[in-house]
């Protein structure tokens, strides 16, 4: 598992995950409020309906609270970013998870440390913008999802071929890339996700006014 981590996902220097992680934590606030409503509707289909989630790089564990309602579920969130974890478990404790039903894995999605077919629901906002290899890491949800599991998820996308936005994101591609631990603007991720092999792909497009220039957005949930 180390050996997919540091290929994946290379150690970076401490300060400047420790950097990235409080950035995250402090900065997302206003877009955190603006997608809240497309979090509901979409964290909804797992409501009573997902026991076991996996989320793939969970960050500050933004979602979490969208998870824990009348049943309690379990939930594994793996990032390589191990500066991530206290961030995820305050936000565990702050939306009610119990400590038990929550774990924090340093590993990457394209080599997930799960048993194939064992989660209910495997959830992914904002990375596969990051991660090394968008193919290989659906190639990973499908494995571990259940049969009629689904994967949720809610990606920013390049904008559209020709315009100006698209223009900008190709400029900023490299520097963002730099600041922001691997992120790339100009991902074509809704396709990607549309070609994986899902049995459904349910599939939407979002524009969100604070999250320039990581835009448009892509969400929705596809079925194994
Ligand atoms: C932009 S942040 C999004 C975090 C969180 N999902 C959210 O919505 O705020 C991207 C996250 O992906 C993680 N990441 C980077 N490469 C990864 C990989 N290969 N596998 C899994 N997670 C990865 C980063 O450490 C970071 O936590």
């Amino acid at each position: 598992m180390k050996t997919m981590l540091n290929r994946f996902h290379p150690k970076r220097p401490d300060w400047y995950e420790e950097f990235f992680a409080s950035v995250m934590d402090t900065s997302m606030k206003a877009y955190e409020a603006e997608i809240s409503g497309y979090k509901l509707q979409l964290f909804g289909n797992l409501r009573g309906k997902a026991n076991k989630i996996l989320e793939i790089g969970i960050g500050t564990g933004p979602n979490l609270k969208y998870y824990t309602g009348d049943t309690t579920v379990n939930v594994i969130g793996i990032d390589p970013n191990r500066k991530m974890e206290k961030y995820a478990q305050a936000a565990a404790l702050a939306a009610g998870l119990p400590s038990t039903n929550f774990n924090f894995i340093q590993a990457v999605a394209e080599a997930l440390p799960l048993s194939d077919a064992s989660v209910d629901a495997v959830v992914g906002t904002l990375v596969l913008c990051s991660v090394e290899d968008a193919d290989m890491t659906l190639q990973e949800v499908k494995r571990v999802l259940k049969p009629g599991g689904v994967y949720v998820f809610v990606e920013h996308v390049a904008a559209k071929d020709g315009t100006f936005p698209r223009f900008v994101q190709g400029v900023l591609d490299p520097l963002q890339q730099t600041i922001a631990d691997g992120c790339h603007l100009t991902r074509e991720t809704g396709k990607t996700i549309s070609a994986a092999g899902f049995t459904r792909v349910d599939i939407n497009t979002a524009n969100l006014s604070s999250a320039s220039p990581i835009f448009p957005h892509v969400y929705g949930v596809a079925s194994k």
